[in-house]
Parts: structure tokens; C-alpha cells; sequence
């Protein structure tokens, strides 16, 4: 790599850092601050606080030097707490509790769920070589079993009333690289007969309908507080 390609790239990374953390300021600033009951997340080990312990995977963070800030693996690919965990704190909720844990369920799942799953991708076969993995369509699928459970809790008025005011994250598509298109070996035989422009095609198109899906869910087209990490 060139000198002036290194640059371009770098400054392109600290950009989108830049431009994220923008984006996240006027959210607190004009956004929501006090009035988010529950927050929702789906994305890939970024995001996932757990629920990778609770099938047979490759992709775990139940082992040390995991958790050490938390004084314990928790699940959480990371030292301590996850961008959503720090963004969930400021809006004065709990963290989001795994989607696969036996507790989290009743009235717990009224502030909300995490769907999170490390190795998960956009795509149903992304993450394959880590073994189990919770793509994220069957994240949507999880989701609407939550959806179903809380109109149960507090009826369908009082449900697309939280829904309309709750936070959702999506925070996943590295993996649809890293551990699909881009795999060692594996993927040769893709990449010969799949050009990287129609791959980046098939994903986005995927990635649209996923949305969507999910916003008809919530029932809340022009109130949604969407934002994106990955
Ligand atoms: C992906 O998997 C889900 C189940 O998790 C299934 O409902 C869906 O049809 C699959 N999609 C494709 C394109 O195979």
C-alpha cells in the first residue's frame, strides 16, 4: 500500500469515527434523552453481551482475559461494556439483557432485549466456520417472538407505544466480509464467480428488506431512532 493510499485510508476510518460520534451527540442533544423506555439491539460480537454462551459456538467471550473491567467474562467480546451499554446507561436504562438468557423474560423484556450474536451476519451462511450464530434474520424472528410477548404484557396499545419511543441498534455487516466473502480459502470458489460489486449489492438489497421488516414490526415508520455502528 502507498504512502498516499495510507493516508486517504486512515482518514477515511477517522472520518467515519468523526461522523458517528456526530451523529450520536445530536441524538442526545435533539433526540430522545429521557424519554427512551426500552432499547433493542441486533448486530454481531460488537454488540453481543451473551448470547453466544448459550449455544455451541466458536465465537465466545466466556473466558478470560474477557469481562476483566466487569471483574468476569460476561459474554461481551470486550474488557467492559459495549457501545450500546454505555449509550443505554445515558439514557438511564439497564443494559439490555441477552435474548437466550432463562432471565430474560416477564416484565424484564419491557426495556428492552439484545439479539446480538458474535459471528452473526446480514447473510443466513455468514459466520459459518465459527459454528453457531445467530444471523440477522433469525434475530428479527427472536424479536417478534419479544414483540408478541410484551403485547402480552401490557396489550397491543401500550406495546407500539413503547416500540414507537425505544431505541433500536444495528450494529453488524463486517461479517459478511471477514468471515464470508473474504474468508481464507473457503471463499475462493465465491469470489471467482461473484463479483465484489454484486456481492456489496446482494447485502445491501438483504440488508434493506431486514430493516424494513423490522420497522413494519414496530409498527412506527417515521418515528424510528435507528442508527448504525458496523
Ligand atoms: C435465513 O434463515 C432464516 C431462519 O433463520 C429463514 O427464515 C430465511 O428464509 C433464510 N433466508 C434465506 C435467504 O435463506
Amino acid at each position: 500500500m502507498s504512502f498516499l493510499m495510507g493516508i486517504f485510508l486512515i482518514g477515511r476510518v477517522t472520518f467515519g469515527i468523526m461522523f458517528r460520534a456526530f451523529m450520536l451527540s445530536l441524538l442526545f442533544r435533539f433526540g430522545f434523552s429521557n424519554d427512551v423506555p426500552a432499547s433493542f439491539v441486533f448486530g454481531d460480537s460488537l454488540v453481543d453481551v451473551g448470547n453466544n454462551n448459550y449455544i455451541v459456538s466458536l465465537a465466545k467471550a466466556n473466558h478470560d482475559p474477557f469481562g476483566i473491567d466487569f471483574g468476569m467474562p460476561t459474554g461481551r467480546f470486550s474488557n467492559g461494556k459495549t457501545v450500546v451499554d454505555v449509550i443505554n446507561q445515558k439514557l438511564g436504562l439497564d443494559f439490555s439483557p441477552p435474548y437466550l438468557a432463562p432471565s430474560t423474560t416477564g416484565s424484564t423484556v419491557l426495556k428492552g432485549v439484545n439479539y446480538a450474536s458474535g459471528a452473526g451476519g446480514i447473510l443466513n451462511n455468514s459466520g459459518e466456520i465459527f459454528g453457531g450464530r445467530i444471523n440477522f434474520d433469525a434475530q428479527i424472528d427472536n424479536f417478534a417472538n419479544t414483540r408478541e410477548e410484551i403485547i402480552s404484557l401490557i396489550g397491543a396499545p401500550e406495546a407500539l407505544n413503547l416500540f414507537k419511543k425505544a431505541l433500536f441498534t444495528v450494529a453488524l455487516g463486517s461479517n459478511d466480509f471477514l468471515d464470508n466473502y473474504l474468508t481464507p480459502l473457503f471463499s475462493i470458489p465465491e469470489r471467482l464467480l461473484v463479483s465484489p460489486e454484486s456481492f456489496v449489492a446482494t447485502l445491501i438489497s438483504r440488508l434493506r428488506l431486514q430493516l424494513t421488516v423490522i420497522l413494519l414490526k414496530k409498527k412506527a415508520l417515521f418515528q424510528s431512532c435507528f442508527y448504525f455502528v458496523s
